[in-house]
């Protein structure tokens, strides 16, 4: 098969707002990120050498040990202080083993914006606000792919729908007559937010385990800014990308997670891994995009860490077109105004 001209140049010049959701043309968007993929995806297996060298393994497996084990002091799963997690959870198993990313050395092929994307959002790394769900930290790490080192000090933007899959800020494709649904969510910030790289290209968030929604697997987004710069009030306003891409779940896990309230209250038709177009194109081109996840506790409802290191084109720069740009609500805006 020829590579087409087509879709590289374009892609690379502007992300479009594109198929990746209810009432839009899925094979003809994924057939765009295959053409894609062709040309943009590399092994990064040359890169474990030098992160082993840089120390960036190490610190990365002593930073997920140290996050589930302060999450597990903090819900009082273990006793504060306690060295060892003596519970069934993890038991014998080897650290080492378990909170190494194999990710680590796997391409990240780039993925689609989707159009649910919202500039503006606030710095912060808990984005729950009031939702329920399975609590999910997530502990994502950018490694370049051409010097193999961490990006630091890049921003990472993440956004995903909630339990019941509906995405809070935008009016969600599907639901545009739905007046209680538009009411709900037109300019809230749940479950998105953007949080700045550390020295081994690490960020972490805090929030739960996202919903299905129609047509597509469950996935969360995230995007790196690379040379950004943060606005006075700790929201991020930048339309470059280096990186966007979705990170995905095991199919095992997201069935499990699907039988508990409130995602079994969810009337949207399901699609799994299996059936999702983009997922299995990154497959296909080789990449990974799933995430590796540890339970907090004995069981679901006691959270999960989950973690995935991308290899990203640090030199990349697309231009992205945010759905629109955050601002506080009109009602809020309202009564400031009143008060003055
Ligand atoms: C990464 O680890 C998972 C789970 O252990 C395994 O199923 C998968 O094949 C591994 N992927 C690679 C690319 O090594
Ligand atoms: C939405 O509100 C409009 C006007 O208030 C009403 O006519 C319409 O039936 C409502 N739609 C739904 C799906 O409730
Ligand atoms: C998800 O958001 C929608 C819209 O705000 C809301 O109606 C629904 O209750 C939320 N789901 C959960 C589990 O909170
Ligand atoms: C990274 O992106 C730049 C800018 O688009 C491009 O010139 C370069 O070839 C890319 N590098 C790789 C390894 O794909
Ligand atoms: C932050 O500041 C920008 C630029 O002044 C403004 O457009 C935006 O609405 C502000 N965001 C919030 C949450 O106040």
């Amino acid at each position: 098969m020829h590579t087409s001209v087509i879709s590289l140049a374009l892609s690379l010049a502007s992300v479009p707002l594109v198929a990746s959701h209810p009432g839009e043309d899925h094979a003809k968007e994924a057939m765009k990120r295959r053409e894609f993929l062709k040309d943009n995806v590399a092994n990064l297996n040359h890169c474990a050498a030098k992160l082993d060298s840089l120390g960036v393994s190490e610190r990365s497996i002593q930073r997920r040990h140290n996050l589930i084990h302060g999450i597990r002091e903090k819900r009082g799963i273990i006793a504060r202080g306690e060295a060892h997690e003596g519970h069934g959870y993890d038991a014998g198993v080897d650290q080492t083993t378990l909170f190494s990313s194999n990710s680590s050395c796997v391409l990240s092929p780039e993925e689609i914006l989707g159009p649910y994307y919202v500039a503006g959002e606030s710095i912060r790394s808990n984005i729950v606000e009031n939702q329920k769900g399975v609590p999910l930290h997530i502990d994502i790490q950018f490694i370049n792919s051409a010097n193999c080192e961490p990006i630091v000090g890049s921003y990472v933007d993440v956004w995903q729908a909630n339990a019941t899959g509906v995405y809070g800020g935008v009016v969600q494709q599907g639901f545009e007559d739905r007046n209680d649904t538009w009411e709900d969510t037109w300019g809230l910030t749940w479950l998105r937010g953007v949080q700045k790289t550390d020295n081994d290209g690490a960020v972490h968030f805090e929030t739960v385990f996202p919903g299905h929604y129609e047509g597509r697997a469950i996935h969360i987004h995230a995007l790196s800014h690379i040379h950004a710069t943060p606005l006075p009030n700790n929201t991020l306003i930048d339309v470059h990308a280096s990186h966007v891409g979705q990170m995905y779940f095991d199919q095992d896990l997201v069935d499990e997670v699907e039988k508990l309230a409130p995602y079994n209250t969810n009337q949207q038709p399901r699609t799994t891994n299996d059936e999702d177009v983009f997922l299995q194109g990154d497959l296909e081109a080789g990449g990974y995009p799933f995430m590796q996840y540890e339970l907090i506790g004995d069981k679901l409802e006691d959270g999960i860490l989950a973690w995935l290191s991308f290899g990203i084109n640090a030199t990349e720069s697309k231009t992205v077109q945010p759905i629109t740009t955050y601002h506080p609500r009109a009602t809020e805006a309202c009564s400031a105004q009143k008060k003055d």
